[in-house]
């Protein structure tokens, strides 16, 4: 963990205040290339001329980070849209969890709950990797970066003999490597001794890191497009194309639901604490820790609980009022509700709604 942040600190008596405001961000530090998602980067043309600030503006790299930011400048927007593309799908496919992928703010992006190795912290690695291969992948294809281009893939073997190969493709193996180097590097600095609880963690990282980015990789795949005499599609191009990040969302929300457990085994590697179940592979997720009790706030593990949280009185799901506010009970409240109703599809071409608002019932944790 990085502590320049918090030395030389003289006067006496903001000493207090500022140990505990620089503990605090010690303990949050260990995520927070994340944080390139929450402060907007600006555009590349604005600091090309300029070239130097950048890098060391930005807060939460660690030192390879920094290093690999100052000869890939260019590259650090697409790191930051990566990043927000991979929050908002893990809120997306946690929304009606106990644990709802929030963030917490800008410096500390998900909050001390990071620290726990846990299964959530698994996809939360996971998918902010894999939305960095998606983001810097599609980068190379728009030209917008000046190191990749176009997937030079090779055409696929079981491509129908006339069709073309070489449209300009997603570069995922392109995006592959790069976030390998930019997203490990946090952990490679590392050197914690061998077999030490930090050094299960830092093992958990980069397997989960790993395995968000293979999930990009390995679900990217042929798209064509017709050409030839009015849509006769006599002749296809084809070219490699990232899939939907929803569908890499939902791979690896069933990733999440197989997570292997793991401990530090005595030759310093990983090993499953549980035997029966098949070895996890690299597209696996696995944790160390067992997940903190989401139900209630708690500041030690950053658990924000869930009072105040929206349920489904009917639901028995972990959306459901029952589950989700952990047996505590639930107030009713009743909230207006718009939206369009009585849509008429007017010639040509248009639809015209009206607004309804109707009463509904709504159910809150204690
Ligand atoms: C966090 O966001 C707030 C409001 O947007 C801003 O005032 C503050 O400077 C930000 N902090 C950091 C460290 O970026
Ligand atoms: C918060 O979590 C810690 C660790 O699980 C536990 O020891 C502590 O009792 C909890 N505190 C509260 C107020 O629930
Ligand atoms: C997620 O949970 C937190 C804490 O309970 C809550 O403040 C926040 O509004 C929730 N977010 C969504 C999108 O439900
Ligand atoms: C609540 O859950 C039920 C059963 O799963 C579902 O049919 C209904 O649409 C849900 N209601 C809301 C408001 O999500």
């Amino acid at each position: 963990m990085t502590q320049g942040r918090c030395t030389s600190v003289g006067i006496h008596l903001l000493l207090v205040v500022a140990l505990i405001a620089c503990s605090s961000q010690l303990l949050v530090d260990a995520n927070s290339w994340w944080s390139l998602a929450m402060n907007p980067i600006q555009r590349p043309e604005m600091y090309i001329i300029g070239a130097q600030p950048l890098c060391s503006q930005l807060s939460g790299l660690s030192q390879g980070q920094r290093k690999l930011c100052q000869l890939y400048q260019d590259h650090m927007v697409y790191i930051g849209e990566g990043a927000k593309t991979g929050i908002k799908e893990c809120q997306y496919q946690f929304k009606q969890r106990r644990w709802n992928c929030s963030t917490v703010d800008n410096t500390s992006v998900f909050g001390r709950v990071m620290q726990i190795g846990s299964r959530e912290t698994a996809f939360t690695y996971a998918i902010s990797a894999a939305g960095v291969v998606n983001a810097v992948s599609r980068a190379c294809r728009e030209g917008d970066l000046s190191t990749c281009g176009c997937s030079r893939a090779a055409r696929p073997r079981d491509l129908p003999r006339d069709w073309l190969w070489g449209g300009c493709g997603d570069n995922v193996n392109y995006g592959y490597r790069f976030a390998r180097e930019f997203v490990d590097a946090r952990e490679r600095e590392k050197n914690y001794p061998k077999g030490s609880e930090e050094h299960a963690r830092t093992l958990m990282n980069l397997q989960n890191n790993e395995a968000g980015r293979q999930a990009v990789y390995n679900l990217a795949n042929v798209a064509c497009k017709c050409h030839g005499v009015s849509g006769s599609c006599s002749l296809k191009t084809c070219w490699l194309q990232l899939a939907d990040f929803r569908r890499v969302g939902d791979f690896l929300k069933e990733k999440y639901d197989s997570a292997a457990a793991m401990r530090i085994g005595r030759k310093g590697k990983l090993e499953q604490v549980n035997n029966r179940f098949n070895t996890p592979t690299p597209e696996d997720l696995v944790y160390v820790d067992t997940s903190p009790d989401y139900c209630l706030r708690n500041e030690t593990t950053g658990s924000l609980g869930t009072q105040g949280r929206l349920c489904n009185k009917t639901s028995e799901g972990m959306d459901g009022c029952e589950l989700m506010c952990c047996g505590r009970g639930y107030d009713q409240f009743k909230t207006y509700k718009h939206e369009r109703c009585h849509c008429k599809f007017h010639w040509c071409c248009y639809v015209k709604c009206k607004r309804c608002t109707s009463l509904v019932d709504q159910f809150v944790c204690k």
